[in-house]
């Protein structure tokens, strides 16, 4: 299985974000684009960075009716994207339904991964504000079991859950995980977090990594880091 370190460029501009990657010249790093810089730039920014020859994470967390997400997938499908994303509190049909969509006539899809619980939800608020009263823990997994279930590819979590995830959907059900930081280096705002290297020894497939590359003096230094700390 392909593991490896994904950029979020969490940018407002095409410019922005084309003059970062610059930087890497002969270099094609896995990138994820999010929903701000897809609303500012819309699909000609996915269309340039892959005409450059970089695998994109087209991050765009889709939650609708299965049918609305369906013909919006299957409008991404066309974007040839590497990996692209729904949260999974949309239901197993809707999940399906997001397969479906994502099928190119051909057989080919990209991969779909789905967000169980985002990490800024703490399981007071979880159990309080949305009456969902299980664990955080067993709603991560148990979303994740319905991913897989709806033949997605893994999820979207914590390092710090990759290995429970794992535990019940099996070495082959992908996990992203987001919140990487080093060792010596500040943590923002996220809470939760891991080192590249603690992420490889938890089982992670792939690390997504904005800020402690997007904003290191030397961008390029912080990604080859990060690659030697993750793959070994
Ligand atoms: O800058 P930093 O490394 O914290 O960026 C992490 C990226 O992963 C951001 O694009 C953020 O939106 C995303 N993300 C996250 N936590 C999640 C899901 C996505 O940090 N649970």
């Amino acid at each position: 299985m392909a593991k490896d370190v994904i950029i979020a460029c969490d940018f407002s501009s095409a410019a922005d974000t084309l003059s970062f990657l610059d930087q890497f010249h002969g270099r094609k790093p896995f990138v994820k684009i999010g929903m701000e810089l897809y609303y500012a730039e819309g699909p000609s920014i996915v269309r340039e960075i892959k005409r450059r020859g970089h695998k994109i994470f087209l991050d765009l967390k889709l939650h609708d009716i299965p049918n609305t997400v369906k013909k919006a997938m299957r409008v991404l499908s066309q974007l040839d994207v590497d990996m692209t994303n729904v949260h999974a509190a949309g239901t197993s049909e809707m999940m399906r339904a997001a397969i479906e969509g994502l099928t190119r006539p051909d057989g080919t899809r990209p991969l779909l991964i789905a967000v169980t619980q985002l990490t800024s939800t703490s399981q007071e608020r979880m159990q309080q504000e949305l009456l969902i009263g299980a664990s955080i823990q067993d709603t991560i997994v148990h979303y994740a079991v319905n991913a897989q279930q709806s033949g997605l590819d893994g999820v979207v979590c914590s390092p710090l859950e990759s290995s429970l995830v794992k535990q019940h959907c099996g070495a082959q059900f992908l996990t992203v995980t987001p919140g990487i930081r080093f060792a010596d280096a500040a943590k923002d705002d996220q809470v939760r977090i891991t080192t590249p290297a603690r992420a490889r020894e938890i089982g992670s497939d792939y690390i997504v990594v904005g800020r402690p590359i997007t904003q290191a003096a030397d961008p390029v230094a912080a990604y080859e880091r990060c690659i030697r700390e993750f793959l070994g």
